[in-house]
């Protein structure tokens, strides 16, 4: 299975990664919450918390985005001919996976996803099941459906993050139709394994549960093991499972709301759109044209920036170290660091880097209290910054 050898990337010193554009006033969620804060009461916060890159797209998806403005006219588009050939060679090259793009439906966006297959298979006030801490969509979701989150937090081992098996079986009850996968994970980065997921693969199938795999985060792996798509898996819950994924994190156009479903048929996709009951638009051509040139031509461009993400999670961990009472697991994959501030005594984390100028994301909101969450997908020296701001934040 081919998958990306940590010791073939040196650490990134390219241009492509040393600056970024000024992105105060662009309409960003990142920079401009904070901006709005600074208007109010004069302080500069650094922002670190929405899961976007402080760095320009590779210039191969810049391309292809001029080329498909040139052309000038932006009507209606559903899947253009090459979009799901463009992902299934990406997912075949990078991850050994083979999908029959006939499968394949553009959809605006992974979150947009996770609701039209919770409408379109499960029952109002039926559990959705998912692992704690996760990115809030997952916990808000089923609820804005009619249908009900049912949580099982993840047990912290000294090196890893893993499924509880026991107190899934204690969860589950016969309400219990659909599993939300995040593989790999928002916020712990962890990467379930082949073993793991055929565990899931196994208790789904006990218990009738359909499984849906958000893996947005699929090509973003650090520690160089390999990704197994659940779907991938040899086994009936893995042959009915729907796949999410989308080149949104690991080429930085995430506002361009592309994303894909595997779904386990083709004859699904006629559904599809229409259990979002009209509320869900088309993709838009821009999102088509940059997904089709990342998958494609990205490759290179993504593969330094993995050098880079491993060289910034080595300065967060050296960090770490130096506060006292901070700890974290070193995420096996993508570019955020979920970091635990119980021993530190300080009841509001977020706060207390808030006051230092720092903007995290609260752990509350992933059902992840006394944790913050740092994104370290920006330039070096704001990087290091930001962690100077955070050891100010708890070390007085
Ligand atoms: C696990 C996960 N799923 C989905 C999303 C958002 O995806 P989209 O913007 O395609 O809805 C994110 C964004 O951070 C995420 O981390």
């Amino acid at each position: 299975m081919p998958h990306d050898d940590p010791a073939s990337a040196a650490v990134s010193t390219d241009p492509l990664f040393a600056s970024c554009p000024d992105r105060h006033s662009t309409g960003s969620e990142k920079w401009d919450h904070w901006a709005e804060k600074r208007a109010a009461d004069g302080r500069e916060i650094l922002p670190v918390w929405v899961a976007d890159m402080d760095f320009r797209a590779p210039p191969e998806v810049l391309e292809a985005l001029h080329a498909r403005v040139e052309h000038g006219v932006f009507g209606y588009t559903i899947d253009p001919p090459g979009f799901a050939p463009a992902l299934a060679d990406h997912l075949a090259r990078v991850h050994g996976w083979q999908i029959d793009p006939a499968c394949v439906v553009g959809t605006p966006g992974v979150v947009t996803g996770l609701a039209l297959a919770a409408r379109m298979l499960t029952k109002p006030d039926d559990e959705i099941l998912t692992f704690t801490p996760i990115y809030p969509p997952f916990l808000s979701l089923p609820q804005a459906a009619g249908r009900r989150s049912l949580r099982v937090a993840l047990a912290r081992r000294e090196h890893s993050w893993e499924v509880d098996f026991d107190a899934l079986e204690k969860a589950v009850t016969p309400k219990t139709t659909m599993l939300w996968l995040c593989h790999p994970q928002n916020p712990t980065g962890m990467v379930h394994t082949r073993e793991e997921l055929l565990r899931i693969a196994e208790f789904a199938a006990k218990h009738g549960i359909r499984v849906v795999s958000d893996e947005i985060w699929n090509d973003l792996i650090l520690d160089g093991s390999e990704h197994v798509p659940f779907a991938s898996l040899d086994h009936p819950a893995a042959r009915d499972a729907i796949t999410l994924v989308a080149p949104s994190k690991t080429w930085n156009v995430a506002g361009l709301d592309c994303a894909a479903a595997i779904l386990p048929e083709a004859g699904m996709k006629a559904r599809w759109r229409p259990s979002g009951g009209g509320l869900v638009p088309m993709v838009n051509p821009l999102g088509y044209a940059a997904a089709e040139a990342a998958w494609l031509h990205g490759d290179p461009w993504r593969r330094k920036l993995l050098g880079l993400l491993r060289h910034h999670m080595q300065l967060v961990g050296q960090t770490i170290e130096q506060i006292p009472g901070l700890s974290w697991i070193p995420p096996r994959a993508t570019y955020l660091a979920w970091i635990d501030c119980r021993e530190t005594g300080i009841a509001d984390p977020q706060a207390a880097c808030e006051a230092a100028g720092l903007g995290t994301s609260n752990g509350q909101g992933f059902a992840g209290p006394g944790f913050v969450r740092i994104n370290t997908a920006c330039p070096t020296p704001m990087l290091a910054e930001a962690l100077r701001r955070l050891h100010v934040a708890f070390v007085k």
